[in-house]
């Protein structure tokens, strides 16, 4: 604040520029309406940036999904897309937000959105879910058929040393928690599937198959941890740690040898 009151030269002209753009839209009117770009750049960005973009941008594409421009919010994550302009209710999207108990998605993970911020996430998907270069972007995806967001929300079909009992959302935890402990992405372990692609075009993943090494080989390894706690370590008296995969892979896909420090007397050797 105290920045602006050094440059009052700035303040005018930013706010000539302003009052240039905004045309004959009185002060009382500043606020952007829901269906505006404006409303986009204004309300929505800064609420992305402040809670989804740590984990969806290019650094962490958490999901397979970028939220830090419109192009990409409009591409949808690994499961297809997450907004149905105009209607919230089946926008992937805002179901996670809104964290409804049982959801089969709950962002972001740790906590939840201000009652505000959700609510206007919400009156902009309602009022279309407009975004600076849309026409361009995204025809191809309304010109054709309506977009359906489906999240695989099915049962898990596949597992194969997980509890088959396990609900979608339970192993979606589970999966979280590996790509955590191992610093991968789900694509790591899982194929996309060329025959399914979403509305917009991006191919889905395909979580059943097993064509990926790394899904076979994270088999072996839960088996080995299960057997390691259950066959040794819980026959330790006072072990109070379990194994788990961010013992050995701590945040690597392939662990990292340990090298021990070299000695530097000669004694050490002998024996
Ligand atoms: C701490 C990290 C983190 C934050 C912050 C976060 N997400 Fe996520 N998000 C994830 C992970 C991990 C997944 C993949 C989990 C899955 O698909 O089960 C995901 C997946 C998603 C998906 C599903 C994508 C797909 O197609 O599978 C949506 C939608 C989503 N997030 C929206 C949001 C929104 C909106 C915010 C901010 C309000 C947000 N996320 C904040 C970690 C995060
Ligand atoms: C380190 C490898 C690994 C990573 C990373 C991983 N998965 Fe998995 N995933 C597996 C394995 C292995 C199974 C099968 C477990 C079994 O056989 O019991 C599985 C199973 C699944 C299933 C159940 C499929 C079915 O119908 O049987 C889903 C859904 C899934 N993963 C989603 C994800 C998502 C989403 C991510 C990213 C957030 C992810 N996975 C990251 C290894 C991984
Ligand atoms: C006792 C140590 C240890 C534990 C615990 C462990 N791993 Fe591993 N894991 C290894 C080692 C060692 C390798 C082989 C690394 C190599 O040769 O590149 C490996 C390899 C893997 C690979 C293949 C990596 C690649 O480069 O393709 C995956 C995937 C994997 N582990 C997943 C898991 C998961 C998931 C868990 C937890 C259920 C787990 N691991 C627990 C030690 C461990």
């Amino acid at each position: 604040m105290n920045r602006f009151l050094l440059y009052p030269g700035a303040v005018l002209a930013a706010a000539l520029i302003w009052a240039a753009s905004a045309g004959t839209v009185s002060a009382a009117d500043s606020q952007p309406a829901p269906d505006t770009v404006e409303f986009y750049n204004q309300r929505i960005v800064p609420i992305l940036k402040n809670n989804c973009t740590e984990c969806h941008d290019a650094s962490k594409i958490k999901g397979g999904l970028r939220m830090d421009t419109y192009a990409f919010l409009r591409m949808g994550g690994d499961d297809g897309d997450i907004l149905t302009p105009g209607d919230p209710d089946n926008s992937p999207m805002i179901q996670a937000v809104r964290a409804t108990e049982g959801a089969d998605l709950v962002m972001p993970p740790k906590y939840t959105l201000a009652q505000a911020d959700i609510d206007t996430l919400v009156a902009w998907v309602r009022a279309g879910a407009h975004g600076p270069g849309e026409d361009t972007q995204i025809q191809t995806a309304s010109a054709t058929t309506p977009p359906a967001p489906q999240r695989t929300a099915a049962p898990p079909t596949n597992l194969k040393v997980l509890p088959k009992e396990l609900t979608n959302a339970q192993v979606r935890q589970i999966m979280d928690e590996w790509s955590d402990a191992l610093g991968a992405d789900c694509n790591n372990c899982h194929v996309q599937d060329p025959s399914k692609v979403s509305a917009s075009g991006k191919p889905l993943m395909d979580y059943v198959s097993d064509s990926k090494q790394e899904k076979t080989i994270t088999r072996v390894m839960v088996r080995m941890v299960e057997n390691v706690n259950k066959s040794y370590l819980e026959t330790v008296p006072n072990s109070g740690l379990p194994v788990s995969c961010g013992t050995c892979h701590r945040g690597h896909l392939g662990p990292e040898p340990f090298i021990p420090p070299v000695h530097t007397t000669t004694q050490s050797a002998a024996n």
